[in-house]
């Protein structure tokens, strides 16, 4: 039960990590030394003037056409990147629905706005298109916190268990795994996996891991990774606002911390959140993820009030402040650049692609089955 008393629903189907030490056995956290993450600074953007911004749309438009291109982007991307993703025919979506778009969508060069792993999983499952990303260098926590040697070494000591993946990796990650879920698929991966009496090892998020634990039951391993940009969100500082706008429904991604997740109305991937905003009757909503997705939550319900979740507060940090310093590295001016002179290629051997290809295919399958 939250704070005012309401059980949260779960509607669809998640600084500088250093030298993270958890110990085995308690909470089943993986004892293992995570890498030390630098997370970049927020960049400093010159706004451009509106005719200036209209043209270099009109350019982006063209190349996508001429290039028989498609413009994918993630909901916390900037939002004119969004805009022109549907105003050229591409889509604006949660992990899971870009990875089906890019799958059935017949363009022979897909442009992927989001985060590495995002133009990875689109690469994997198109091995013979070309696939361009805005900026290389966008990664993400979950991410960089999960190298291939030490996540090996860790599975390679549970060979009893199932591995289950965020999509939040690398190819050589999801290689090594058995399922690849996104948070819109990760609870009833959970417990078909433990239906058939599997037993579960988890990452690398340890808060949406255990988020998965406590409404399934099922018991995982957990790999102790975890995203920047969800960790700082604060109980404390939500208890608070929430005082301020007693009627306001708290949604929560289940990447934040699990005192944070306790505190929510409703839970769930963006998708899930952005549904919740356009079809629940409360006039206000505290939002506990990234910044980026309120773009789509005021297009689609502009009558509704969006407020933040803090940030601030004990022990805050405010690296991230509910933006994503990798997703905001997606520009219209970077996009531009791409399309111009083919840089920003992501290549994934084929070898590796072929079998990074089986974990995500058995997701994309599943999910097909849950939509009947
Ligand atoms: P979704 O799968 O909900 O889009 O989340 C992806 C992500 O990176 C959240 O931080
Ligand atoms: Fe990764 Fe967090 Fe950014 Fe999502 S918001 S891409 S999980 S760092």
């Amino acid at each position: 039960m939250n704070s005012a008393g309401r059980r949260p629903v779960f509607l669809s189907q998640s600084r500088q990590q250093s030298m993270a030490m958890s110990t085995e056995g308690q909470e089943n956290l993986a004892n293992v030394r995570l890498p030390r993450i630098t997370v970049p600074p927020h960049p400093i953007r010159l706004e451009l003037a509106p005719r200036e911004k209209e043209a270099l749309k009109e350019r982006i438009s063209s190349m996508l056409r001429e290039q028989n291109a498609v413009l994918v982007a993630h909901y916390y991307t900037d939002a004119d990147l969004q805009d022109l993703a549907e105003a050229t025919g591409g889509c604006v979506a949660d992990s899971l629905e870009m990875a089906r778009f890019a799958a059935a969508h017949p363009a022979q060069t897909l442009v992927v706005a989001g985060v590495r792993f995002m133009g990875e999983t689109s690469k994997i499952l198109n091995n013979e298109k070309r696939v361009l990303m805005p900026d290389l260098g966008a990664t993400c926590s979950l991410d960089e916190g999960c190298p291939i040697d030490l996540f090996t070494e860790f599975c390679d000591r549970h060979p009893d268990h199932t591995v289950v993946v965020y999509a939040n990796t690398s190819a050589e990650v999801k290689a090594r795994s058995h399922w690849v879920v996104t948070s819109g698929i990760a609870l009833p991966v959970v417990r078909h996996l433990a239906e058939r009496g599997e037993k579960i090892l988890w990452g690398p998020d340890q808060h949406l891991g255990r988020y998965v634990q406590r409404l399934t039951g099922v018991e995982m391993i957990l790999w102790p990774g975890s995203c920047v940009v969800h960790e700082e969100f604060k109980a404390e500082g939500l208890v608070k606002l929430r005082a301020l706008h007693p009627e306001a429904a708290i949604l929560v991604h289940p990447e934040s911390p699990a005192e944070v997740v306790a505190l929510a109305d409703v839970v769930g991937s963006t998708t899930a959140l952005i549904e919740a905003v356009r079809t629940l009757p409360n006039r206000e909503f505290i939002v506990a993820t990234d910044a980026g997705i309120f773009n789509k939550m005021h297009q689609l319900a502009p009558d509704k009030i969006l407020l933040g979740a803090p940030t601030a507060g004990e022990g805050a940090t405010c690296e991230s402040c509910a933006r994503c310093p990798w997703m905001e590295m997606n520009t219209l001016e970077k996009l531009a650049r791409v399309l111009e002179t083919g840089e920003g290629e992501i290549h994934v051997a084929p070898d590796l692609a072929a079998r990074a290809r089986i974990p995500i295919q058995r997701m994309l399958d599943f999910a097909r089955t849950l939509r009947r």
